[in-house]
């Protein structure tokens, strides 16, 4: 079960909640769920109702929830991430957000009071970064002390290491900017400061290198070389995985078209670990990419969303429930914890 966020840490600590305990507890039969995307510090924030990882609440709450999944013999990584610039003052008291740069990511960021435009960030210092990867540090050992089985780092779509990684939003003249391997050291040495917490095998990394982002992180020219260097840096990390996204849209005439055509193999051909594919599969489809040995694992996200059992519609290949869009990110039991198991 790939992240999934529901916005339900509905309190002013946003901690996890026994009612997430029980929507986790409910899909315990996944293989292995990666949970929602969980704030490594109070600076890292960008959208409502996410919970946190770097309080003690967070981590009591985090417990009912790793409890709660252990206990159906289910298996539980922590998702640990990081808004940048993609976020807005109203979360900071009215303190500007932190990015790579001076430079506006043109993104809604979703706060208490509605959608608001992000605004342009303030540069981090080298000082700042430094404490960043603490923060990042400190995330994995309560998500240790939480009782998880292990940790995923979100380098997803428009949030922190994106936005390091992207010469759109990065212009910094330091080491953290410039060549590949300046755009890509926040990466890993947030990497190693999570292996100091966990050793290599209990880290996975998810990547969306293809995403057309809303506002100016897309992918451009220097996509190809930077996702080339950072495959090839990860198989010295030996880590337990890989989470790849695969394009969702139409790359012909695009910067990266190069990736249109089977996309997994080319990964594959030079990534040596395990490697999960995700975006759009079916039963059908996962099957395929594994028998052919393109993917070593297959993870699902809306379907788990209606269908807490979906492992075993699969098993019995029966029919699958459709979730409902408008309670992804709202409402409280409805559109989460009630949607039934057929058994
Ligand atoms: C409601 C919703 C929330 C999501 N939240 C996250 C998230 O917090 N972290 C993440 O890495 N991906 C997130 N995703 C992306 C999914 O994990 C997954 O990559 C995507 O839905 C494609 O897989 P699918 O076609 O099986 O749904 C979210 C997707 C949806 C629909």
């Amino acid at each position: 079960m790939s992240s999934l966020t529901r916005a339900r840490a509905t309190n002013i600590d946003l901690a996890p909640t026994s009612l997430m305990a029980t929507y986790y507890e409910q899909r315990a039969s996944a293989g292995l769920i990666i949970s929602e995307s969980t704030w490594v510090s109070s600076k890292a924030i960008g959208f409502t109702n996410i919970p946190g990882i770097y309080t003690q609440a967070h981590v009591e709450g985090w417990k009912l929830v790793t409890n709660a999944v252990h206990k159906k013999g289910g298996k539980i990584f922590l998702q640990l991430s990081h808004a940048g610039a993609a976020s807005h003052p109203d979360f900071f008291d009215g303190d500007i957000p932190r990015g790579p740069s001076a430079i506006n990511p043109q993104i809604t960021a979703f706060t208490p009071t509605g959608f608001k435009d992000s605004v342009t960030p303030v540069a981090f210092t080298i000082e700042e970064i430094k404490e960043t990867i603490g923060d990042y540090q400190k995330a994995a050992a309560n998500a240790k002390a939480a009782g998880f089985d292990g940790v995923e780092l979100h380098a997803q779509i428009f949030t922190l290491i994106p936005q390091f990684l992207s010469v759109a939003t990065n212009q910094r003249t330091d080491e953290y900017g410039g060549s590949i391997e300046n755009r890509a050291r926040l990466l890993f040495e947030i990497l190693d400061a999570m292996k100091q917490v966990w050793g290599n095998k209990r880290i996975g990394v998810k990547f969306t290198p293809t995403a057309f982002n809303p506002g100016i992180l897309k992918p451009d020219e220097h996509t190809i070389p930077t996702l080339q260097y950072i495959l090839d840096k990860l198989n010295s990390f030996d880590l337990g995985y890989l989470h790849l996204v695969r394009p969702a849209t139409d790359l012909t005439g695009t910067a990266i078209e190069p990736l249109q055509e089977n996309y997994f193999r080319q990964i594959r051909d030079r990534y040596k670990g395990t490697l999960i594919a995700n975006l759009g599969f079916t039963r059908d489809t996962g099957n395929k990419i594994i028998e052919e040995e393109i993917a070593d694992l297959v993870s699902f996200g809306k379907d788990f969303i209606a269908n807490p059992d979906l492992v075993e519609r699969f098993s019995g290949n029966w029919p699958l429930a459709k979730p409902d869009a408008d309670t992804f990110y709202t409402g409280n039991e409805k559109g989460y914890t009630d949607y039934a198991a057929i058994g």
